[in-house]
């Protein structure tokens, strides 16, 4: 069981997992985001055992090595322990896309799409995002940072540790600031990583309608600012789609972005075709949906390989929302991956298009509809996340010096994790080395 550090003392308590019958350590050689074929390597320890000290990550192995390592066995009785016989371990889920800050589902959006409307329909007739807003603009932060806290709650319990948490249903200066001190209120309270996301830039606010370069201004100059000011954020978000922000106005945000310090995503490719292309000279961590993305832009993202491994964009793929709103149809993941584009799998958490806080769910859609392989998922919804927010120093695998982040599935292999659908098989989350 090799160590990553002198383990001398004993100082702070120590959580060792043993008799784990598959440990998926996602570790690898290779630097950057997994594309291609190495999206498939589990780093797969069977018998494994797992050392957390201090919050991380301090050696990784064998249980029979484990068990005869004279530092645990020194300090064995002051060691917890948890025996997964029969379970999978692997590195708790890194949801890299989601929206927590809204206060109710949007009921009458969801019977009026079974009863055959679109969403573009809906929101043009007075639906959608823009009626979201209505709620979080009345609520007190107070009350919105327990919305989020609930949506946090519900990640955990099936396995998430780390989410990225936009705001976006203020729209509006205080509203959308209120919604980033909600998320760190809530953060506060949750055991798990959170990294803020400012997305003043989700739609044009009513009061805005038809002046989306002046509603931009705003974005650019006061929301941005202020959040970067704050610490709210740490990236900016733009919906770049028909019906939201065009590609010109998601350059002028990603500008004022950079220049406040903060990263850059954006929704792209949604609901139209939209050239992603320009969009990469900015850096975005990531870039997500991409249902109408184009051969060229594919291309575009693939070449980025060349560029330093840890400044790469992932595309991130929320199945999560073409099943609620009963497309019919999902983003090409396999074109995507086997172009060498590095993919990630989110749950897109929000009342409009992915009331799922469930990223096992989001496993089994990128299986059965996108044809991604069980181990594809699962390195997409860890590693590959990590990268999609620049957090893969410190998550998305489980090796020596990492942050000491697991999930316990109660499954005796891990392509029972997408499986069984609609069910929770997570037995147990670890977070900075401390069960929860
Ligand atoms: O990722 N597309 C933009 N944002 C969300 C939908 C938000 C909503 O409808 O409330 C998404 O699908
Ligand atoms: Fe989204």
């Amino acid at each position: 069981m090799a160590k990553a550090m002198p383990l001398r003392r004993l100082t702070e308590p120590a959580l060792l997992l043993l008799n784990i019958r598959q440990l998926l350590t996602l570790s690898s050689t290779v630097q950057g985001p997994r594309r291609g074929r190495d999206l498939s390597q589990l780093g797969l320890i069977e018998s494994g055992a797992v050392l957390c000290v201090g919050g991380g990550i301090a050696s990784v192995g064998k249980t029979k090595d484990a068990l005869r390592d004279s530092w645990i066995r020194k300090n064995r009785r002051r060691i917890r322990e948890i025996d997964c016989a029969g379970k999978v371990v692997l590195p708790g889920f890194v949801d890299s896309h989601t929206h927590p800050a809204f206060t109710a589902p949007r009921l009458i959006d969801f019977e009026q799409r079974v009863a055959g409307a679109t969403y573009e329909q809906i929101a043009e007739a007075g639906g959608g995002i823009r009626s979201s807003s209505e709620g979080v603009r009345k609520a007190t932060r107070t009350a919105l940072a327990e919305h989020v806290l609930g949506g946090f709650n519900a990640m955990l319990a099936q396995g998430t540790t780390t989410v990225e948490a936009k705001s976006g249903y203020g729209l509006s200066l205080d509203a959308e600031l209120k919604s980033l001190e909600a998320i760190r209120d809530a953060a506060r309270q949750w055991p798990g990583t959170v990294v803020p996301t400012l997305l003043g830039a989700h739609v044009v606010p009513r009061e805005y309608r038809g002046r989306e370069g002046k509603y931009v201004r705003i974005v650019c100059h006061e929301m941005v600012p202020r959040a970067a000011e704050g610490k709210l954020a740490r990236f900016v978000d733009v919906f770049c789609d028909r019906g939201a922000f065009s590609s010109e106005s998601t350059e002028h945000i990603f500008f004022a972005a950079r220049e406040h310090g903060l990263g850059v995503r954006a929704h792209v490719c949604q609901l139209s075709h939209c050239e992603i292309a320009p969009l990469l000279k900015y850096d975005p961590a990531s870039l997500d949906h991409l249902d109408h993305v184009s051969d060229e832009d594919i291309a575009a993202l693939a070449a980025q390989s060349t560029i330093s491994p840890a400044y790469q964009t992932v595309a991130t793929l929320v199945p999560g929302a073409n099943h609620f709103l009963g497309l019919g149809r999902f983003p090409d993941a396999r074109r995507l991956i086997d172009s060498g584009v590095p993919v990630a799998l989110a749950t897109d958490y929000n009342p409009g298009t992915s009331p799922t806080a469930s990223m096992p769910f989001v496993l089994s859609l990128a299986c059965t509809q996108m044809k991604m392989t069980p181990a594809e998922a699962i390195a997409a919804a860890t590693i590959n996340g990590a990268h999609a927010l620049r957090l893969a120093e410190r998550k998305g695998s489980i090796e020596p010096g990492k942050d000491a982040d697991l999930a316990v599935f109660d499954v005796a292999d891990y392509r029972e994790i997408p499986y069984w659908i609609a069910g929770n098989c997570c037995a147990a989350v670890i977070v900075a080395g401390a069960q929860t």
